[in-house]
């Protein structure tokens, strides 16, 4: 497994050279090109870059199926929403057609919700070798207690292997929310990591240092694909 880390002074720095690497990744894609991206407020930043020109312009959208690593069980115009933070900060902003768009339905049954949209990913997405769903890009965040998606340590989803999504629970908040599995995260082609803050360093030089507890960030190992990890240089001080 190749794992590269690239470190930059600022997040503003790091989104636009993320921006960069976005555009080039999509517009390599002949065909559709399938994304899961995560919510809290570090991708925001990248989003926020993402829809100014020149990117809002030069990215292949129409090439993309926009995806979600995890949902909270909110409304879509919920402060809270994933979805409501990405189509604030960069879906209404772009030209990409609502098919692509495959959000969460947060406001739904979370269970049965969780159901419909293991059913979508594996109706839409191509299949890797093993006959389980590919993203070909999936973009993620970590907590500070080694979250990631809505994986929480000592989780029961934590340890579904078998779905492509599922039902978890916010440790402190108890707020339900609907995240695909480490399974299958670690089937993408592509996993990112983007972390930025001081106040990610320590659980940072806890998992690329290898002394994790098991956190979940920790389990994501693509079984072929590549892992890099997108710092800045607060969140990297330890490394
Ligand atoms: C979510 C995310 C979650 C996030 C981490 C980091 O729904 O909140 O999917 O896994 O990536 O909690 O959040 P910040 O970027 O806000 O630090």
């Amino acid at each position: 497994m190749e794992n590269r880390i690239r470190m930059f002074d600022s997040p503003q720095i790091l989104a636009m050279n993320l921006a960069e690497e976005f555009k080039k990744e999509v517009s390599q894609s002949k065909d559709n090109f399938y994304l899961a991206i995560s919510g809290g407020s570090t991708p925001k930043i990248f989003f926020k870059e993402l829809a100014k020109t020149p990117f809002k312009e030069e990215v292949a959208w129409l090439h993309l199926q926009i995806f979600w690593c995890d949902e909270r069980c909110v409304p879509p115009d919920d402060s809270d929403s994933n979805y409501g933070m990405t189509k604030e900060n960069l879906l209404d902003h772009i030209r990409i057609s609502a098919e692509n768009i495959h959000r969460i339905k947060g406001e739904a049954h979370p269970e049965k919700e969780a159901v419909y949209y293991s059913k979508e990913i594996d109706k839409l997405l191509p299949k890797a070798k093993n006959n389980f769903p590919q993203f070909d890009w999936v973009l993620l965040g970590i907590g500070a207690d080694g979250h990631t998606a809505s994986l929480f340590p000592n989780s029961e989803l934590l340890y579904s292997c078998s779905n492509i999504a599922g039902v978890a629970e916010h440790p402190v908040t108890g707020q339900k929310r609907i995240s695909l599995t480490e399974k299958i995260i670690n089937n993408s082609k592509r996993i990112s990591f983007i972390v930025t803050g001081k106040d990610k360093a320590n659980i940072l030089s806890e998992i690329i240092k290898g002394d994790h507890k098991n956190y979940p960030a920790a389990r994501i190992k693509p079984a072929e694909g590549t892992l890099d990890w997108w710092l800045d240089k607060e969140a990297a001080f330890y490394l």
